[in-house]
């Protein structure tokens, strides 16, 4: 099968177009045939290496972190899904390789895709959509009339996540240049704050949650945002003690973290606040969730631009660009 590799790790490390082995699939997994993938800024970050605290991969690795296509075959443990079934998912950590005519992923981390939706716009979900769901519905625990501001609402997890929060009743703040000002009224946005031009630490006040996707200063000035007992999911910052104890990471990675992380831990104490680092995980259950939010019309794709699979490299330069509106897609068949 055609796939897109990097052979080592690094910035200027060319992506480039490989003949693989087709996957084989274990007794719990599915064989789907890939029609399209989505690019996330993950992408990038574990081409770079930067990744390598959480993620650990061999080389050659296929890139590409979710997925839609058709079940083609299935293991002898599967019960869930047939050959023919139109799924999407996102495969767990050391699984991933989803920018390939084909792959092996567990049951688990799929679900059948949403009906109303092509193939491109199934495959530019599942990461954000996971990530947007843990940090509110597990984390925030997001409530009607609760007070959200969303960092970088234009970007692919910013699209999704003032969507989510309107179906959840919030009302929803959000940063955004003029350029992204029409895409993120559109999504239901309540107010809209132009961080070229404005500082959102001196309009909005009395927050319950910050959903933060750029990290180091504007996360820091996000508490200032926060009434108290108010939480900030940070998908971008730094990890701290909290996340190390959860993720299970071991002592000497937590203790680590606890240091590099002090400033946030300051913060939370000073504003009485609370500090969450999410790193999003797999589940086939919570994408068909999803997929209702999305039948019943409430969350709607936004797709800023779909490349062919063989400019797969330029699609993720163009995503490391940084200026997408929604979602980079690359058509696989
Ligand atoms: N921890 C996890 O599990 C997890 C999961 C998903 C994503 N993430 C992380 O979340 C981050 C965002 O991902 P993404 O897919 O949304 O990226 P993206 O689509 O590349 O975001 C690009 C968007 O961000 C906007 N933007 C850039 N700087 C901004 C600022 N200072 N204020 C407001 N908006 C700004 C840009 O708007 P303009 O062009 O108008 O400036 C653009 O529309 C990435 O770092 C990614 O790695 C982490």
């Amino acid at each position: 099968m055609k796939a897109m590799i990097i052979e080592k790790f690094g910035k200027d490390v060319p992506l480039l177009m490989a003949e693989k082995p087709m996957p084989e699939i274990g007794e719990m997994d599915v064989l789907v045939e890939i029609n399209a993938a989505s690019l996330n800024p993950i992408d990038f970050k574990v081409k770079e290496g930067k990744a390598k605290f959480l993620l650990k991969y061999d080389m050659p690795l296929i890139l590409g972190n979710d997925f839609s296509g058709i079940v083609i075959k299935v293991g002898s443990r599967v019960k869930g899904f047939i050959s023919g079934d139109e799924v999407y998912g996102r495969p767990r950590k050391g699984r991933i390789g989803t920018l390939a005519e084909y792959i092996a992923v567990h049951q688990d981390d799929i679900s059948l895709k949403p009906r109303n939706l092509s193939f491109e716009e199934a495959a530019s979900i599942p990461l954000v959509g996971l990530t947007t769901y843990q940090a509110f519905h597990d984390i925030l625990k997001l409530q009607k009339g609760q007070k959200i501001l969303i960092h970088a609402g234009s970007g692919g997890v910013g699209t999704f996540a003032i969507q989510l929060a309107k179906l959840m009743g919030a009302y929803v703040a959000t940063t955004a240049s003029d350029k992204g000002y029409e895409l993120v009224k559109s999504l239901g946005a309540d107010q809209i704050i132009n961080y070229r031009k404005e500082n959102f630490e001196e309009l909005l006040t009395g927050y319950d949650a910050v959903y933060d996707t750029l990290g180091g200063e504007v996360l820091k000035k996000s508490f200032q945002v926060l009434k108290p007992n108010g939480k900030i999911v940070s998908v971008s910052g730094l990890p701290n003690a909290r996340f190390g104890k959860e993720a299970q990471l071991g002592w000497l990675k937590t203790t680590l973290l606890s240091i590099v992380s002090h400033k946030l831990t300051a913060l939370e104490k000073k504003t009485r606040t609370s500090y969450h680092f999410l790193f999003m995980k797999p589940s086939g259950a919570q994408l068909k969730i999803i997929k209702g939010f999305i039948e019943e019309g409430h969350i709607k794709p936004v797709i800023d631009k779909v490349f062919r699979f063989e400019d797969a490299p330029q699609a993720l330069k163009y995503l490391e660009g940084g200026g997408a509106k929604g979602k980079v897609v690359v058509k696989i068949k």
